[in-house]
């Protein structure tokens, strides 16, 4: 009996045995198969054909901080969302063989030679998901960062006369890169004028920013009426800064990756424009600056901006594949640390809690800033920057932003381990 049950369980193990094999026998080939498809080569082994694929590791990007460590939150670097995108896998990677993406052209023929068609889908899709702007009967234009599209509808925007420059302002505090990215090259056509409160000129172009950076607040542009030219950056226009109440439709709407699922890196933004000659110029701009745009950085947007949409639209994972509402739930811990620092601190304020429905998460939702605006009610500090500089805390002082330097912007972004330094440093400051 024994005997027989041994027998019997050799002969099934050494079935077992056998399928085992053979998958492992099937992974293999296709393993070369891949490699022999996609990387070209040949799989021997060694010598002549048996290449290795090199692979490039991408750089570690900024040093670890440490609880001793100098604590930087001047940029606005969004790596919390890491973690995320961490659990997603496969969902959100691309692989490029070598032999694509090779031409300078995407769509030739089409409005915007340089856009992949694949990248508009997944823009056009994710704004009728997410419903923070109109999408139908806009150009799409693409570019490197919202940061050249902010250039390509300045010099849209600015007559081509020679006449004086084209003055640009936004209300203060308004986002530090405007004046210096208007003013870096002293062009003939456009110049910073300034806050939009105090302009006094007969024409403009009014840069709108909403949620604003560097204060979280809901903005309208404040003197449509005299110029009509108004550009709105909604780079934090997303579920998890602040309630989305309305599908925006204003003429030139500017957005970006960096900001929405954290890929700044990819360097990749997007603008919507209502008139056809304005974004024809736009295109013009981006063509004689960097003769089109990254194809591969369009095609990793693409597969992520599809990602965070099948994240709600197909996905059975719940809470795990929403992105919005995993980045929104961080922000809001954030958030409350901080204002309960703020509220047991003596010197330091910040603006008030705004709160709103939201059309996509369907109830009323607090607002989470980007970035946090303090300012330094203790005597004697008139240079906030400064003083949190001393205690090894970077961040970027209010004159930047046009107003006074007892204000100081806080990146909220950054790392879990910067932002708990940084929580327990203000902790200590009296
Ligand atoms: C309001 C605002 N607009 C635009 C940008 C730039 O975005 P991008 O990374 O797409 O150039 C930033 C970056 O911090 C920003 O805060």
């Amino acid at each position: 009996m024994a005997g027989k049950e041994g027998s019997g369980m050799v002969v099934r193990y050494a079935g077992r045995l056998g399928v085992v094999a053979s998958v492992a026998l099937n992974l293999a080939a296709l393993a070369l198969y891949i490699r022999r498809r996609f990387f070209g080569g040949s799989g021997s082994g060694d010598g002549g054909g048996g290449r290795e694929i090199a692979t490039v590791e991408p750089s570690k990007g900024k040093p670890l901080v440490t609880p001793d460590s100098v604590v930087n939150l001047d940029h606005g670097d969004p790596t919390m969302y890491e973690a995320f995108w961490r659990e997603t896998g496969d969902r959100a990677t691309i692989v490029i063989p070598g032999c694509q993406t090779m031409s300078y052209f995407s769509d030739v023929g089409g409005f915007c030679w340089f856009l992949e068609p694949g990248f508009e889908r997944e823009v056009r899709r994710l704004h009728r998901l997410v419903g923070n702007a109109v999408v139908d009967g806009y150009h799409v234009l693409v570019g490197t960062g919202s940061t050249q599209l902010f250039q390509a509808a300045l010099y849209a925007l600015s007559p081509a006369t020679d006449g004086a420059p084209m003055s640009v302002v936004s209300p203060a505090p308004y986002y530090s890169s405007y004046p210096a990215v208007t003013n870096f090259l002293n062009s003939g056509l456009y110049r910073w004028a300034g806050d939009a409160n105090t302009f006094d000129g007969d024409t403009c172009i009014e840069l709108v920013c909403s949620p604003n950076n560097p204060d979280g607040g809901i903005r309208k542009a404040v003197i449509e009426s005299k110029s009509g030219k108004a550009i709105h950056d909604f780079a934090y226009y997303w579920p998890q800064y602040t309630p989305i109440t309305e599908a925006a439709g204003h003429d030139i709407m500017l957005f970006t990756v960096s900001k929405c699922t954290g890929h700044a890196g990819t360097r990749l933004g997007w603008a919507l424009v209502k008139d056809r000659e304005v974004a024809q110029k736009m295109i013009k701009f981006i063509e004689l600056n960097t003769i089109g745009v990254s194809k591969d950085s369009q095609l990793r947007a693409a597969k992520i901006l599809g990602a965070v949409c099948d994240g709600y639209e197909t996905s059975l994972d719940g809470e795990a594949s929403r992105l919005f509402h995993f980045a929104r739930q961080q922000m809001m811990e954030r958030w409350s640390k901080l204002r309960a620092a703020v509220a047991a601190s003596d010197i330091f304020t910040l603006p008030n809690e705004l709160s709103n429905y939201c059309t996509f998460v369907k109830e009323t939702i607090t607002t989470n800033p980007p970035f946090a605006w303090l300012r330094c009610e203790k005597e004697g500090v008139k240079d906030l920057e400064g003083f949190l500089r001393e205690h090894k805390i970077i961040t970027r002082g209010g004159t930047k932003f046009g107003v006074d330097g007892r204000f100081v912007r806080v990146s909220m972004l950054d790392t879990d381990e910067a932002f708990n330094v940084f929580m327990d440093r203000l902790a200590s400051l009296k």
